[in-house]
């Protein structure tokens, strides 16, 4: 066995393992070129998803004729002008990117600096023609077309072209994030489905690339420490999305998923919103040079810090304040615990309770669960019911209703003691079960609703919808295609109401992203089902007669699993008698 030097065409197509596994990678890396070139507006085009041509074009500095071969080439790059890899303020620097796509594609560069023409040339699966002139604006085009047709082991990897088309979007929209001030259009077969102008502030660039609605239901973050500074946008703990895909966080500018940043944020909004449920946030991190390695990852969308500890506490405590200062207006601090005494369900462990000592005990100490905006109200009705006697109490194990506490809370009388139900975690769990019931049993009433509902969405969300209708409709959702980026619901499960079918649909779209495939159908019908029931509950915050609280009990006694919400809180809990009497030092 000989040992060979690997020709350069070769040496390419291996590299190009590592910077172009997908249209979305491409369209990272030359929308990073445009950037860095000082481009002021970028275009994007894609035909089927960019697996059948992807273009580039920026007013950026443009090359000169002598250049083009050279940025061709593996290695090559105007970006690191001195040795000094620790602090290179491009996006790019490694002079992989161009010669990797060259190398699987056909590849035309055409460029046009201010004083000079424009020139183009063309790189086939490596090899390249000459330059020819070229009429153009000046700026730079880079068109790539068919993508791994000689490497037909790559190509089969692709997916369809609904979901490369997905993930450009998703390239697209956070480096149209990461840079208020370039504007972006991007246009898919002939359809522009993105176009935000340049010379944007941060918050309307992140509200129109996210949701309008993130601006009224957010807070400003700023916070600094050891020289690392972060900024940006983050959701109230309500505005809370089904999967994590709308977190976009930066590094220097940088669009990155990194697994430190996203574990911060979520410690940040731990109690606050439920462990299946991802907070909404575009964090900004600018950090010194030196503090930071972005060249841990090919595709740089991992970095590594010095300090991540001091990056960590940035993010948390940051986020922590920023939020608090929001929730103090409705929510109280509460003293530490000897919530011991309120005993849940046997066989779970319930969440943290408010502390709840004799001197403290007052209405405003119920809140700090739910932190509600309302005013803490409370109403008892007489008893309709006297106290279940023994026989009864196995029967009906929890009790009569009594009354209800910030419209929230349902106060029953147990013949063992005082019991507290979640009326919306409770009321959401017997919607799920019955649900699955009626799943097994066939099919699921349908309520058509006076007038369809047209719901606006992103196209990514149409589209999962879209091809799923037929499994929502078992369900008893009836939603159909309307244009690009709506759905027209005719009908829902009539178990849910037709309060928020908005709210419904589009976490639906959230719920299908997350599981999109390989998990099998009943599994995913059943996080369908559950998000469904989520939307068709009692909300926290109606008023329930006595009448209506009491159904609601007796359903809980007989339905299984009401012991806990479909997010694996308690739906009740229970103070026994015993242990009123010794709050009371009866005892
Ligand atoms: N859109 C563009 N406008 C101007 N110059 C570009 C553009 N794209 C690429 N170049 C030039 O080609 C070189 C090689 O690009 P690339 O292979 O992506 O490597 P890198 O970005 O790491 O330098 C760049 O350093 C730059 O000089
Ligand atoms: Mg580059």
């Amino acid at each position: 066995m000989s040992i060979r030097r690997l020709p350069g065409h070769l040496v390419n197509r291996i590299a190009a393992g590592e910077v172009v596994e997908r249209p979305a990678s491409a369209v990272k890396e030359l929308v990073e070129n445009a950037l860095d070139a000082g481009a002021l507006r970028i275009v994007v085009r894609l035909a089927g998803g960019g697996r059948d041509g992807i273009e580039v074009i920026d007013d950026g500095c443009g090359l000169g004729p002598d250049e083009m071969p050279v940025a061709l080439e593996r290695h090559a790059t105007s970006k690191l002008p001195g040795d000094e890899i620790d602090a290179v303020e491009t996006l790019g620097f490694r002079g992989e990117a161009l010669p990797s796509i060259a190398s699987v594609a056909r590849l035309t560069l055409s460029s046009r600096t201010g004083e000079g023409d424009g020139w183009s040339l063309v790189v086939d699966n490596g090899v390249a023609e000459p330059v020819r002139p070229s009429a153009m604006p000046p700026g730079t085009s880079v068109r790539v077309e068919a993508l791994f047709e000689r490497v037909p082991a790559r190509r089969k990897f692709l997916r369809s072209p609904r979901s490369e088309y997905a993930a450009c979007l998703d390239v697209v929209r956070r480096l149209a994030m990461a840079r208020a001030d370039v504007g972006f259009t991007l246009i898919h077969d002939g359809r522009t489905s993105l176009s935000v102008p340049p010379g944007d502030d941060r918050p309307t660039r992140v509200a129109a690339l996210t949701d309008p609605q993130l601006r009224p239901n957010s807070v400003v973050v700023e916070a600094e420490r050891d020289g690392v500074r972060l900024a940006g946008i983050a959701g109230l703990p309500t505005f809370n999305r089904g999967i994590a895909d709308h977190q976009y966080l930066f590094v220097n500018g940088r669009p990155v998923k990194d697994r430190l940043l996203v574990g911060a944020v979520r410690g940040a909004y731990a109690d606050l919103i439920p462990r299946d449920r991802h907070a909404v946030v575009a964090l900004f991190l600018e950090v010194p040079a030196s503090e930071v390695d972005v060249n841990v990852h090919p595709a740089k969308t991992e970095v590594r810090f010095r300090d991540p500890a001091v990056v960590r506490g940035l993010i948390v405590g940051g986020l922590k304040r920023a939020l608090e200062a929001e929730a103090k207006r409705s929510a109280q601090p509460v003293a530490a615990s000897s919530a011991a005494l309120w005993t849940a369900e046997p066989g779970f462990t319930p969440a943290p309770l408010p502390a709840i000592e004799r001197a403290e005990f007052q209405p405003a100490v119920w809140d700090a669960r739910h932190a509600f905006t309302a005013a803490p109200s409370a109403r008892a009705e007489p008893a309709a019911l006297p106290p279940p006697d023994a026989e009864a109490a196995e029967r009906f194990p929890l009790g009569v209703a009594r009354g209800q506490v910030g419209a929230t809370y349902i106060v029953a009388e147990a013949a063992d003691g005082l019991i507290l139900v979640d009326q919306h975690a409770a009321h959401e769990r017997l919607v799920l079960e019955r649900m699955r019931a009626a799943r097994t049993g066939g099919s699921i009433a349908s309520q058509a609703l006076l007038l369809p509902e047209v719901v606006d969405l992103d196209e990514a969300g149409c589209d999962r919808l879209e091809q799923r209708a037929d499994e929502l409709g078992r369900l008893g959702l009836s939603i159909e295609r309307f244009g690009a980026t709506a759905m027209l619901v005719r009908a829902v499960p009539a178990l849910l109401g037709t309060a928020d079918v908005a709210g419904l649909v589009r976490d639906l779209a959230d719920e299908l992203a997350a599981f999109d495939h390989a998990t099998a159908l009943g599994d995913r019908l059943d996080h369908v089902a559950a998000t469904m029931a989520c939307h068709g509950s009692v909300r926290a915050g109606r008023v329930l007669s006595v009448a209506e609280m009491n159904a609601l009990l007796r359903d809980m006694e007989v339905t299984p699993n009401s012991g806990q919400c479909n997010h694996g809180r308690p739906t009740w809990i229970k103070l026994a008698n015993a242990d009123i009497e010794k709050l009371f030092g009866r005892r």
